[in-house]
């Protein structure tokens, strides 16, 4: 498929939309993993408006969506500063049907250009996770440590990963 689509912040009109599209991904990517109350619960909790405005207005903090041409939201990206040589993406998501073609790459591309001293990029994936996983497998992460995390009520293995930037 060829799409034209951009990367940039995401605004505090946004917020509906990306909802939504958080929402669509968290019942994509972890039905098979979670249960469908820790589902529920991350949705509507985790996910509050009030919680993006935050963040999006938050001059340090990083909050990226990826439009396609008719200014739709198909992907997005967080992340965060662990320190001055780390930095760990928090949310990183592409709408099914638009996965595969290179944005889930340039929402990390543009978290790495946002934190220029960094070196290295972190994030922690659900070992179920099996697109995930492949991604971070793919584009240059290595297991760093395997943990228990407690989401929602669910109790869930997950794997620590990193990657060398200029490496
Ligand atoms: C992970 C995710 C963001 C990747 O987005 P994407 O836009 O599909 O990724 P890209 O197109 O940039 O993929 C880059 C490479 O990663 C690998 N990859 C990505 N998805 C894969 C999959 N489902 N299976 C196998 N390899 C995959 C491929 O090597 C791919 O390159 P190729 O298509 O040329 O073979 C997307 O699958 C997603 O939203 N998953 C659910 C949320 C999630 O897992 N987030 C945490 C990830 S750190």
């Amino acid at each position: 498929m060829v799409l034209m689509y951009i990367i940039e912040d995401a605004t505090v009109g946004d917020i509906p939309r990306i909802k939504d599209l958080l929402t669509f991904a968290w019942r994509d990517a972890y039905s098979d993993v979670l249960s469908p109350e820790t589902i529920d619960k991350i949705t509507n909790v985790w996910h509050n408006q009030e919680l993006f405005r935050n963040q999006i207005e938050d001059p340090s903090s990083f909050f990226v969506v990826a439009r396609d041409d008719s200014g739709d939201i198909i992907g997005l990206a967080t992340a965060v500063e662990v320190d001055e040589n780390t930095c760990r993406l928090a949310r990183h998501y592409v709408r099914p049907d638009f996965q595969r073609i290179g944005i889930g790459e340039g929402l990390v591309k543009a978290a790495l250009k946002h934190f220029p001293k960094a070196t290295k990029l972190q994030v922690e994936v659900m070992e179920k996770n099996q697109k995930g996983c492949a991604f971070c497998l793919k584009t240059g992460f290595k297991e760093v440590k395997r943990v228990s995390e407690s989401i929602g009520n669910d109790i869930v293995a997950t794997i620590i990963m990193e990657k060398d930037i200029n490496g």
